[in-house]
């Protein structure tokens, strides 16, 4: 079961701290959102699953946090202030402006008007001053993709790490881009964060390199929660890739507003790097043509077997992490109708996604003994480096267990007379299946590791 439509996600992740709309007490600003106190652990643990998998269980591939700020050289010779563009269209008649290609008919569809002027390239980066003088020079862009600091960094990682191909650069943080019409809550915004690995392999290799990513890709989303069911590949068309790309394979995502890429997956083959190294026609296939004046790199390896010096290709997993929150959300959301009669909404998250871990509740807010248990019990589980364990003392179980389904808290702990007066155990009861069983509180932390690891 998913969200029957994205308003039901919106409301949800607003009433409950997951996501707000930036600046809503003046109105918002569009296309920008803010995550709360739930969204910001949910994404952070989806960010963290995915450096997992990407550097830690692997040996080939390293890490890199680069600046926003970009030097404008780079995405020229990128190909960024060229080609880096949306079909615009304006309406002559309430002057509102949409991307040529979201519009279903030839109409506007702010007021109807078929009075509408021919699409035309919009650049979609953002551009900013930097240093005090303001005469139209010194600007920065705000990165559009986080590839390309990636790529301007490969000498001094390459340099400090001396790895040998096929090897991996992973990087995680905010892109920017003017989108015309920003739409479908945090699906289509002019701020997020990307979750981008470029992985360099030899010319000849890149094609299988490429199957290789994407099966691998897929299945890391499935270790998400993601159903098969609503995912499929999109083998995106000749004429539709982006200017860098010999082939890209979307990962699409059954979204409540429909169909649409959850993930790109492109071979970039040696165009980046190669558009970024003096004389690149030495030592790149597929760089621009014209000289790169701007610097002296050499963004090359030698071949241990031919000894000669290339650009080597790259495969790009590049993931969206606000339409991967998106997707664990709408993946978690369901609504049970309980023997009662009664409904009970639950986030579903797999336990290493979960914003909170375990609420530690004790019975009474008052019972000196059994608030003192149940800080203890938070303190130590809290130590076990699992994510946020939460001490919480509304005093009324029944309606924290509640709270607790709707965040999707895989466990919750009740401290009571029985746990201080009696046995030691404390109540451990399961999100999804609703049981409740004592548990001795001196093995809790094994129950809970063993529980909540994902
Ligand atoms: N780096 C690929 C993209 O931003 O779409």
């Amino acid at each position: 079961m998913t969200a029957k439509s994205m308003d039901e996600l919106v409301a949800l992740a607003k009433r409950r701290g997951f996501i707000f709309q930036s600046g809503d007490i003046y109105g918002g600003l569009q296309g920008v959102y803010d995550y709360g106190p739930l969204g910001v652990e949910l994404k952070n643990n989806l960010k963290a699953a995915w450096w997992r998998a990407m550097v830690y269980e692997r040996d080939d591939v390293e890490g890199l946090d680069a600046a926003i700020l970009t030097n404008p050289a780079v995405l020229r010779h990128s190909g960024h202030e060229a080609t880096f563009t949306d079909p615009m269209i304006d309406c002559r008649a309430c002057k509102s402006r949409w991307r040529a290609d979201h519009l279903d008919q030839q109409k506007c569809p702010g007021c109807g008007s078929d009075d509408l002027t021919e699409p035309r390239p919009f650049n979609l980066m953002f551009q900013t001053q930097v240093g005090p003088v303001d005469d139209g020079s010194s600007f920065a862009y705000l990165r559009p993709e986080t590839a390309q600091a990636i790529f301007t960094n490969f000498k001094n990682v390459t340099d400090s790490t001396s790895p040998k191909l096929p090897f991996g650069i992973a990087q995680i943080g905010k892109a920017f881009r003017n989108e015309i019409t920003p739409r479908n809550f945090i699906f289509r915004v002019r701020e997020f964060e990307q979750m981008e690995l470029e992985f360099f392999v030899t010319p000849g290799e890149d094609e299988s390199w490429h199957e290789t990513w994407v099966a691998s890709r897929l299945k890391w989303w499935h270790e998400q929660g993601v159903d098969a069911s609503r995912l499929e590949l999109y083998h995106v068309p000749s004429d539709e890739l982006a200017h860098y790309s010999k082939a890209t394979v979307d990962v699409m995502y059954r979204f409540p507003h429909g169909l649409e890429e959850l993930e790109g997956i492109a071979n970039r083959t040696d165009f980046d790097l190669g558009s970024h190294t003096k004389n690149q026609q030495d030592f790149a296939i597929h760089a621009k043509v014209e000289p790169n004046k701007d610097t002296n790199a050499k963004l090359v390896m030698q071949d241990l077997e031919s000894k000669q010096w290339r650009v080597p290709y790259v495969i790009e997993p590049s993931a969206g992490v606000d339409r991967g929150v998106l997707a664990v959300m709408n993946e978690a959301y369901r609504v049970e109708t309980l023997e009662n009669g009664s409904e009970r909404t639950v986030m579903g998250f797999k336990p290493h996604l979960a914003p909170i871990k375990v609420a530690v509740l004790p019975l009474k807010r008052n019972h000196s003994g059994i608030v003192a248990k149940a800080k203890a019990i938070k303190k130590e589980l809290q130590a076990l480096g699992l994510g946020r364990i939460l001490y919480e003392d509304t005093g009324n179980i029944g309606k924290g267990y509640r709270r607790h389904d709707e965040v999707g808290t895989p466990l919750c702990v009740t401290v009571d007379f029985q746990t201080v007066e009696e046995d030691g155990t404390v109540t451990v009861r399961d999100r999804d299946t609703m049981a409740q069983q004592r548990v001795p509180a001196d093995t809790l932390a094994d129950y809970v590791v063993a529980n909540i690891k994902g």
